[in-house]
């Protein structure tokens, strides 16, 4: 039986990779850049070698440094903290940073997150995200004047909210939300997370605002617990549980 090049290239490319301890990557990203062509996006394919211990945020920079530096896309820290290099690795929100190539080679697709603007690439307007964060008060309310010392809190008390303090405003939940996507006034799960951490707070006086807030048409009657939020959250917060939580506070009125 003849043998295909493409096989016989593909094979000694392999070989070549097992000896360095590289493997080979082929990354799938969606492009976009209106300034260049206009409203419709596009797939550019790059093929690089990366060591499988590589982060996929490696393999992109590798991508943006050495094949095509007009690739856009948004990082900080590198170590998951700063929440900034979300994207859609095979169809799942996942921050680069904490992907491994050994996990997605030899093929995977990136694309921004969903139901956010794209600005370019990878690179999407958080605007719409954050103002949903600034409408549920995301600070300490306490008007009861300056305490002597600091307030204090049993540690029962803290860890009420002990989960939701994770949130590192990543977007990834707001943006696997099917409700958030069809509708642009929901605040999305992240804002909730962010609010939950506040009324749960034993020192906070904001919670009845802050609930009156989340009990309008905009709030956290749209989702329907579909757990998505809860599976794209990369601290492992339990999103859609603290969701519910603030939900039941809202019908019991106990605030
Ligand atoms: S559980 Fe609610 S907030 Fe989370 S993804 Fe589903 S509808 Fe959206
Ligand atoms: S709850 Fe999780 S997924 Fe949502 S913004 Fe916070 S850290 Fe990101
Ligand atoms: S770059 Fe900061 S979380 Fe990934």
């Amino acid at each position: 039986m003849a043998t295909d090049v493409g096989d016989v290239l593909e094979t000694s490319d392999r070989r070549r990779a097992g000896a360095s301890g590289k493997v080979t990557l082929t990354l799938r990203i969606r492009r976009y850049n209106p300034e260049l062509r206009g409203e419709e996006s596009w797939w550019d394919e790059f093929t690089i070698q990366a060591d499988p211990n590589d982060r996929l945020l490696d393999a992109l920079h590798e991508v943006k440094w050495h094949h095509d530096g007009t690739l856009a896309l948004r990082r900080s820290c590198a170590h998951g903290i700063c929440g900034s290099d979300a994207v859609m690795v095979n169809g799942r929100n996942r921050l680069a940073c904490k992907v491994l190539v050994r996990d997605i080679a030899p093929k995977a697709t990136v694309e921004p997150i969903r139901g956010l603007p794209v600005l370019k690439d990878l690179i999407v307007d958080m605007e719409p995200f954050f103002e949903g964060y600034r409408s549920v008060l995301p600070y300490l309310i306490n008007d009861e004047g300056e305490p002597d010392r600091e307030r204090l809190q049993s540690p029962e008390e803290r860890q009420r909210y002990d989960d939701t303090t994770k949130c590192i405003l990543c977007a990834c939940c707001t943006t696997s939300c099917p409700i958030f996507w069809g509708d642009e006034g929901y605040v999305g799960p992240a804002a909730i997370v962010q609010a939950h951490r506040f009324i749960f707070d034993s020192r906070d006086r904001g919670a009845r605002e802050r609930l009156q807030i989340l009990a309008d048409k905009t709030g956290v009657f749209r989702c329907r617990t579909t757990f998505n939020c809860t599976d794209a959250c990369p601290r492992g917060i339990e999103v859609t549980k603290a969701i519910q939580e603030v939900k039941r506070e809202i019908l019991l009125d106990r605030f």
